[in-house]
């Protein structure tokens, strides 16, 4: 039984390391594989290229090194009937939460109006709004979107999220469904996306939602780039119906040279960075999974395809 690791980052060896300490009956292969398809057992993937996981004809499970599964879901050649576990690990949510917070309360306290003063040496004090009078809206209540709101309580913003089954969340206004967006977009002035990407939400961030928002509003992307309207957003800066952006995740990565957003004044980007599994801690839920898996029990987080996440 073997384990392959592919990584998008030079970050196999951590992984490598880390199942080593954890699991030492278990073998782990880097990609590219020469050996026998046939030893691999599992494969711990992030973006591998298409078609290459038919390739191992005893593959009982494979695991996502990302929460989000849309590089593997996008492949037509996934191989049928072998389960797909995303990521769900204590340092994955805690980044997460981290970076939201960071560009939740840089967008409250006007740190792009700053960021253009400094650079034009004006000294102009804005006056400052108390967090209760901001909601801070959350698309996506799983659990990266749950802890963020969690994360965020102690600031005293209004709290509101979207998902897609009815949820209900202490000190969080709960919406839901394509007839709850509406009145949660009307009550959000900083918007915060940590949806899936599926095919119900390409494209989600665009002219019709960010017209539903209270003018001035902020959006923050961590979710998928592809679930971003990019012209529509630049069309929403340009009239100031989206006072500004932070933008984790673009269409294309990495985000091309020649794009309007790398100059852009009101907008802030990183390199889809915002959270970032953490091998060392990560190892302990996709041990436990192999583990279960092998006595013959239910794995966790296991995706639904058909839904997509
Ligand atoms: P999760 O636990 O699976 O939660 C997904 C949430 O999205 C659920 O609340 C789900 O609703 C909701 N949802 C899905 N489709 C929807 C739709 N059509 N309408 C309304 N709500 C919908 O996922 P997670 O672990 O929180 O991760 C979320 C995403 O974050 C990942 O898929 C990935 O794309 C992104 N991510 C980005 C980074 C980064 O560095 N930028 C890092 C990690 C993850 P229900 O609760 O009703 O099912
Ligand atoms: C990163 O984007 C992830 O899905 O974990």
């Amino acid at each position: 039984m073997a384990l392959l690791i592919k990584t998008d980052i030079d970050r196999g060896d951590a992984w490598a390391k880390a199942l080593a300490a954890n699991y030492p009956e278990l073998k782990t292969y880097a990609w590219p594989y020469k050996g026998d398809p046939g030893e691999i057992a599992y494969a711990l993937v992030w973006q591998p290229p298409k078609g290459e996981l038919k390739r191992y004809p005893n593959l009982k499970a494979i695991f996502s090194v990302g929460a989000g599964i849309d590089h593997l879901a996008s492949d037509p050649d996934l191989p049928q009937g072998i389960p797909v576990v995303r990521m769900v690990e204590p340092g994955l949510t805690a980044g997460m939460s981290e970076y939201v917070t960071l560009a939740v309360l840089s967008h409250h306290r006007f740190m792009l109006d700053y960021a253009a003063q400094r650079a034009a040496k004006t000294w102009q004090e804005i006056p400052q709004l108390p967090a209760e009078a901001r909601q801070v809206g959350v698309l996506g209540l799983g659990v990266l979107g749950r802890d963020a709101l969690e994360t965020l309580k102690p600031f005293g913003f209004k709290l509101a999220g979207w998902s897609r089954s009815p949820k209900s969340i202490s000190g969080v206004t709960c919406f839901h469904g394509s007839g709850g967006l509406d009145e949660f977009l009307a009550g959000t002035n900083i918007l915060v996306c940590l949806l899936p990407l599926t095919p119900e939400t390409e494209g989600l961030l665009n002219r019709r939602t960010f017209a539903k928002l209270p003018a001035g509003a902020a959006v923050i992307n961590v979710g998928r780039g592809g679930q971003l309207v990019e012209n529509d957003l630049l069309e929403a800066l340009d009239s100031g119906q989206v006072a500004g952006a932070t933008l984790d995740v673009f269409r294309e990565e990495p985000l091309p040279q020649g794009h309007p957003f790398w100059e852009h004044p009101r907008v802030f980007i990183t390199p889809h960075v915002a959270s970032m599994t953490v091998p060392q801690s990560a190892v302990r839920a996709v041990v436990a999974n192999i583990q279960r898996l092998e006595a013959g029990e239910a794995l966790q987080h296991v995706v639904d395809l058909t839904r997509g996440y």
